[in-house]
């Protein structure tokens, strides 16, 4: 089982980089609230945060981040201690079209979010069929090699979608695929391809989109271990060996969930909360698509 995590921790990707171990997600967080959520959660320690062209917030993403890269400059501190290289952003294409659109558009969100590079830009659904999938991962090897992306990744990819493209001609082989998994829906299967193909997982509702924080078993589970229902599930996802990404724009909320030293969950615990599964889909699933 992983070891619990600081926000500091990192995991190694399969291209040699690596990423935080726990992420801030952004989904449905409007646009006055993004850029003061982002800044305190990086107040807070976090590094790493989740966005999308499909998001229309990566320009507040990028701005709270470059605001608080430049911060210390302004005061006149130190600026050494508070480096690019220690951030991660990820966003992802909206939608699967040519080549060259998603050339310019990589273009785009670069410009939007401000910060020179983007570390993990994914395909954000297998949507538009093989050839599209495949023109569209050209363009992001592509993009990898003038250095715009660090690494390059796939969201709600199914088995047969990663299939395909592995056994593509790659020149390179995406490091991540972002999925929907928690104890309501475990993806054993699909999980367990990803893990062997040397993919990390970036589990997206780490915490049920809400839903199930008042369930019995999770609720006797964090009595149990005297935390939060929130802090069982984003561990849960953390010892499965995930990156978790967490939404929430409140400050009390961002530190309670990367709050997670002061208990372990056991190996039974585990698989108690494994067996919750019930397939629950809490936003789209487009792993079957053709
Ligand atoms: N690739 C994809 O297709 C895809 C799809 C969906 C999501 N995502 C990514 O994954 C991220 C997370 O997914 P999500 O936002 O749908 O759901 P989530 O993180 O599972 O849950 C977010 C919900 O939980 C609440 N919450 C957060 N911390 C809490 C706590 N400690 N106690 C009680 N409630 C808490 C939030 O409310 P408050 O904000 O009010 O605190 C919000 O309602 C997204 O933001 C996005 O970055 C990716």
């Amino acid at each position: 089982m992983a070891a619990i995590l600081a926000l500091t921790d990192r995991v190694s990707l399969c291209n040699g980089t690596s990423m935080p171990s726990v992420h801030l997600g952004t989904y449905l967080t409007n646009d006055n609230e993004t850029f003061i959520a982002v800044l305190e959660a990086l107040n807070i320690g976090y590094r790493g945060f989740d966005s999308a062209q499909m998001y229309d917030n990566e320009a507040q993403v990028g701005a709270a981040i470059n605001h608080w890269l430049h911060q210390d400059l302004e005061d006149g501190n130190d600026p050494a201690v508070r480096s690019r290289s220690d951030i991660h952003f990820t966003t992802k294409l909206a939608s699967n079209s040519s080549y060259d659109e998603t050339k310019e558009s990589i273009l785009r969100s670069l410009e939007s979010c401000g910060l020179g590079y983007i570390d993990l830009f994914l395909l954000h659904s297998p949507y538009g069929g093989p050839e599209a999938r495949r023109e569209c991962w050209r363009a992001i090897e592509d993009a990898i090699s003038e250095g715009l992306i660090r690494s390059g990744g796939v969201s709600n990819f199914g088995k047969r979608h990663l299939e395909e493209l592995l056994a593509s001609d790659l020149r390179v082989k995406p490091s991540v695929n972002q999925i929907e998994v928690h104890p309501f829906n475990t993806r054993t299967e699909l999980v367990g391809y990803c893990q062997a193909q040397g993919l990390q997982v970036q589990a997206y509702c780490p915490l049920v989109h809400g839903l199930r924080m008042a369930h019995a078993t999770v609720v006797s589970m964090a009595e149990k271990h005297s935390c939060t229902a929130a802090q069982v599930l984003i561990q849960w996802s953390v010892l499965h060996g995930f990156v978790p990404l967490p939404k929430t724009t409140q400050k009390q909320r961002m530190v309670e969930n990367a709050d997670l030293s002061k208990f372990k969950l056991s190996v039974e615990d585990l698989a108690i909360l494994d067996s919750l599964d019930e397939g629950l889909v809490t936003d789209w699933d487009p792993t079957d698509a053709l």
